[in-house]
């Protein structure tokens, strides 16, 4: 098969990784790819938010499966433009993709589907939305209905903060994305994440991971894209993966159907635990990123198997086959970061990494000038690793790290702090 991946990141990276593995893959192709992802795929520069630019180029290219990793491309339909041009996609059409774009289509779904979430009430009008604030009291939280890069959500533990975020998302701080606000019962609990396939119809879990959000060890400092992972996630149980899949995903996965508009693609299903019991707190119709890093290490090869079941409606038949291991994968950024950084900083020392089925630096944000590797971006590289336990995975995370030369990067020391 000839496959083409969209997107540039380290998500994409380790997708290519795994697919690659897949005697099914003929050629691969990333667009737009980057210096990583270069070492085994082919990069092509065509901008993947473009239905018409993607599909010359899939035809040009006799594409026969094109996976789309970032939310963007969804959310503008470019699922939609190939499917209609006759192409077999992984990833949700533009309605579906809803899930993630906005807030308040998401908390209809769970009204309908009766799926355990916060309370919540919906405004289009700042005046409404301040009264009813001062109503509820703090804890509280904001969020900007659209899709607002990671950042249009305010956890707001006093009323102070609740009202600025209201006044600045309909002063326009989120452009299109705040004029309408979702404002949320805070919810207290610990955080993971449930990654799940569906075809429209059946459901196919492929891990659970739990990121860490701040840029600083110990929780600390402003939240990032995500600065590691780990898969499995240990407050994830058995009973409570089963809870979420009976409770939240299927009762959505069947209104969605119901609605016309099926799921095809991941779910990302961001959940908030609480005394055995799982409430959502959020969808995103993609991979996460880092956390696919982690389970793409652990998937390997048979990734591409299950993301073509998907994409056919034949989840019913297909299944992983799990090794009884963990993952981790540690983000090094570009000092900085998530505030201004600077771009084109040398690192070297990568080609001493073992790249092998326990171990794998895929590569977030770089570029190749002149025969070296330069940062390119906030979030650099995910020096990911496997092992049989959790201890063993991050200990050979860390000693790729430490034998990475750059010096304008940076690190947390203790991902993985909670389960260990
Ligand atoms: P979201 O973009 O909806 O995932 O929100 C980003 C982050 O804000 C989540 O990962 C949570 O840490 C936090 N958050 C969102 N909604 C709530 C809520 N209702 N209660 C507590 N924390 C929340
Ligand atoms: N790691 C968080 C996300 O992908 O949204």
């Amino acid at each position: 098969m000839n496959i083409l991946i969209l997107g540039s990141g380290g998500r994409e990276h380790a997708l290519a990784w795994a697919v690659k593995q897949n005697p099914k893959c003929d050629r691969l192709i990333v667009a737009p790819g980057n210096a990583g992802i270069a070492q085994l795929a082919e990069c092509a520069a065509i901008n993947p938010e473009n239905a018409t630019e993607v599909i010359e180029f899939a035809n040009e290219n006799a594409i026969d499966f094109v996976i789309i990793g970032p939310e963007a491309p969804l959310a503008l339909g470019v699922s939609d433009a190939l499917r209609d041009a006759g192409f077999l996609v992984f990833g949700p059409s533009q309605a579906a993709a809803q899930l993630e774009a906005s807030k308040s289509f998401t908390k209809e779904i769970c009204d309908a589907a009766k799926a355990p979430t916060a309370a919540y009430a919906h405004f289009k009008n700042k005046d409404a939305a301040l009264a009813y604030v001062h109503e509820q009291g703090a804890p509280i939280v904001i969020k900007a209905d659209g899709l607002a890069a990671g950042k249009g959500v305010v956890v707001a533990m006093e009323l102070k903060d609740a009202t600025d975020a209201i006044e600045d998302m309909f002063g326009g701080a989120f452009g299109g994305a705040g004029a309408e606000v979702v404002i949320e019962e805070f919810m207290d609990g610990e955080e993971a994440s449930y990654f799940v396939l569906c075809d429209g119809k059946n459901l196919l879990p492929v891990g659970t991971a739990q990121d860490h959000k701040r840029v600083g060890d110990g929780d600390t400092g402003p939240n990032t894209g995500g600065m590691g992972a780990y898969s499995p996630a240990p407050i994830l149980t058995d009973d409570i993966a089963q809870k979420t899949l009976d409770e939240i995903v299927q009762p959505t996965i069947d209104e969605m159907a119901r609605r016309g508009t099926p799921y095809q693609g991941v779910l990302y299903v961001g959940l908030m635990i609480k005394d055995g019991q799982p409430r959502l707190v959020e969808y995103n119709a993609r991979f996460g990123d880092p956390e696919t890093q982690v389970l793409m290490l652990r998937l390997g090869a048979q990734a591409l198997d299950v993301l073509l079941a998907t994409a056919e409606g034949r989840l019913d038949t297909a299944k992983v086959n799990w090794a009884d291991d963990h993952a981790i994968t540690v983000v090094m950024a570009a000092k900085g970061y998530p505030g201004s950084y600077a771009k084109g900083s040398v690192i070297s020392k990568l080609e001493t990494l073992n790249s092998d089925s326990f171990n794998m630096c895929f590569h977030a944000g770089t570029i190749e000038k002149d025969g070296h590797i330069c940062a390119n971006g906030g979030r650099v590289l995910n020096v990911t690793a496997r092992g049989s336990s959790l201890a063993e995975a991050r200990a050979r995370a860390y000693a790729a790290i430490n034998q990475i030369d750059w010096a304008d990067g940076f690190y947390r020391t203790d991902i993985g702090w909670r389960a260990l």
